[in-house]
């Protein structure tokens, strides 16, 4: 029988270290929820880091089991391999090149040296329990050698790869050193997907360019193989959000919140701490709203959740103390006794909270400078059960692409966002129920269910039409 062997840097679940030893806790993230139907059916499994420094046998024994038990199989990586392969390469180089922050990114031959490494360390892994008939699915930036290495072990294999990053301009690809490696790295697979056309195009620009190999229609001709280039625009569980959206305890911390909050119009911003997500631009905005239309004093707020995220990462550390900083001043600045401007927290919400947050919000302020697609945009439209609300989305995430029902702003373009914001605070019902219910439709449709079948589906179909030229 045939199964699914899917691949990440990050497991669904995360361990943690707690006074009481250790603990397993579900990401919550899009992909997890998403795949989650998939993994666990028919003998499926998960290949991925489990978040967390563990190198006592007998403790790496334990977290094996305890996944093992739920479909999922660890790739250990020792306190090096986090420092050079995950900070280093992975987030010190390829994050911030691949997001137009070049300035940013880290050229180290040792960071490359473990990415490499680390890479076949999980080719190893997955060849340890894929079979010959079972489909490879491997995603995102940390693992862009993967697929090349797998096809090395297994040149009949079955392999698709997913980005959920933005692939930049070939100009910037020609910056990294190890440009040519990392395109074929990818074209090691049948399949290779991306969230929008305009990806998929720098792609196979960089292809051209860099290794010389042209395509036609997405199809690249390679030494030996042909390769299918894609665009998949990921999707949520709809219908997880909108369903919690609609449950008695959700309603009932909206409830509380609004108590809170008397007669307040709302303004949510939520996102991972990074650089990429414009969180700095969007204070400003914000700032900049009350300077100009003093009329919002005192009537809204921006609650702004950041999550934390690779602090140990130079760019993060210093971003937290300028965003800390930036919402300092401007509480100092305009707060009343009754109330303040910001509501500022630094930590995750467990789902229920957050979906409440969702639903609370009259506007939804997204305006990353740069985002793969943003799924924050499509859970903020999935909890909207009474069709109100407005979306304020940045035309550089790759969600801008299909949500043309929101109000896209140039996120550095901080007059347009403050127009934006004015005009969405003062939106009319009725085209807000207009927008809304034309946004649902799509992110309903296309939800994460229908992404996973589209790019299986093109992945099988991959792997006939190249037996199909073989026997030709
Ligand atoms: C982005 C990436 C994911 C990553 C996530 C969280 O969404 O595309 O691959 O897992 O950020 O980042 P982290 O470094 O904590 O895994």
């Amino acid at each position: 029988m045939s199964r699914t062997i899917i691949v990440s840097n990050r497991l669904p679940t995360k361990v943690l270290r707690s006074e009481d030893g250790l603990t397993f806790q579900p990401s919550e993230g899009g992909l997890a929820t998403g795949l989650g139907s998939i993994y666990r059916a028919d003998g499926n499994v998960w290949v991925g880091w489990p978040g967390l420094f563990v190198d006592d046998p007998t403790e790496q024994a334990h977290v094996t089991q305890q996944l093992q038990a739920d479909s999922m199989a660890p790739v250990f990586l020792t306190e090096n391999e986090i420092q050079d392969y995950y900070e280093g390469f992975s987030n010190g180089t390829l994050w911030p090149t691949f997001h137009y922050f070049s300035q940013f990114a880290l050229h180290n031959e040792k960071h490359w040296q473990a990415y490499v490494a680390v890479n076949e360390k999980f080719c190893q892994a997955v060849l340890e329990l894929a079979g010959p008939d079972d489909t490879i699915w491997v995603h995102d930036y940390q693992l862009l050698l993967l697929p090349a290495m797998l096809r090395r072990e297994r040149p009949e294999a079955t392999i698709g790869f997913f980005l959920h990053i933005p692939f930049p301009s070939y100009e910037l690809i020609r910056v990294l050193p190890w440009g040519p490696q990392l395109l074929e790295g990818l074209l090691g697979a049948d399949l290779v997907g991306f969230h929008t056309f305009g990806y998929m195009r720098h792609f196979l620009s960089a292809v051209a360019h860099l290794l010389g190999l042209p395509n036609q229609n997405g199809l690249v001709e390679t030494a030996d193989r042909t390769v299918l280039v894609d665009a998949f625009p990921m999707g949520i569980d709809y219908q997880r959000y909108a369903e919690t959206a609609a449950s008695e305890a959700v309603i009932k911390h909206e409830r509380t919140y609004r108590e809170a909050l008397p007669g307040m119009r709302v303004i949510l911003s939520i996102d991972r701490l990074d650089y990429t997500k414009g969180i700095a631009e969007r204070l400003l905005a914000f700032e900049q709203l009350l300077k100009r239309h003093p009329e919002w004093r005192g009537q809204a707020s921006l609650l702004m959740v950041v999550v934390p995220s690779r602090d140990q990462v130079a760019q993060y550390q210093g971003l937290k103390v300028e965003i800390d900083e930036l919402v300092g001043r401007i509480n100092a600045k305009y707060s009343t006794i009754a109330w303040t401007p910001i509501q500022y927290f630094y930590r995750s919400f467990p789902f229920g909270e957050l979906v409440a947050l969702y639903r609370l919000a009259d506007v939804a302020l997204v305006t990353p400078v740069r985002d793969g697609m943003n799924l924050v945009a499509k859970e903020f439209i999935a909890c909207k059960t009474d069709q109100r609300g407005v979306l304020i989305l940045s035309e550089r995430a790759g969600a801008a692409r299909e949500l043309s029902d929101a109000l896209l702003i140039n996120p550095t373009d901080t007059n347009q966002m403050v127009a934006a914001l004015h005009e969405a605070l003062l939106m009319p019902k009725e085209e807000q129920t207009a927008r809304m219910t034309h946004l649902q439709d799509l992110v309903r449709q296309y939800d994460v269910f229908a992404w996973t079948k589209l790019f299986m589906d093109r992945l099988a179909y991959s792997k006939i039409k190249q037996h199909l030229l073989d026997v030709d």
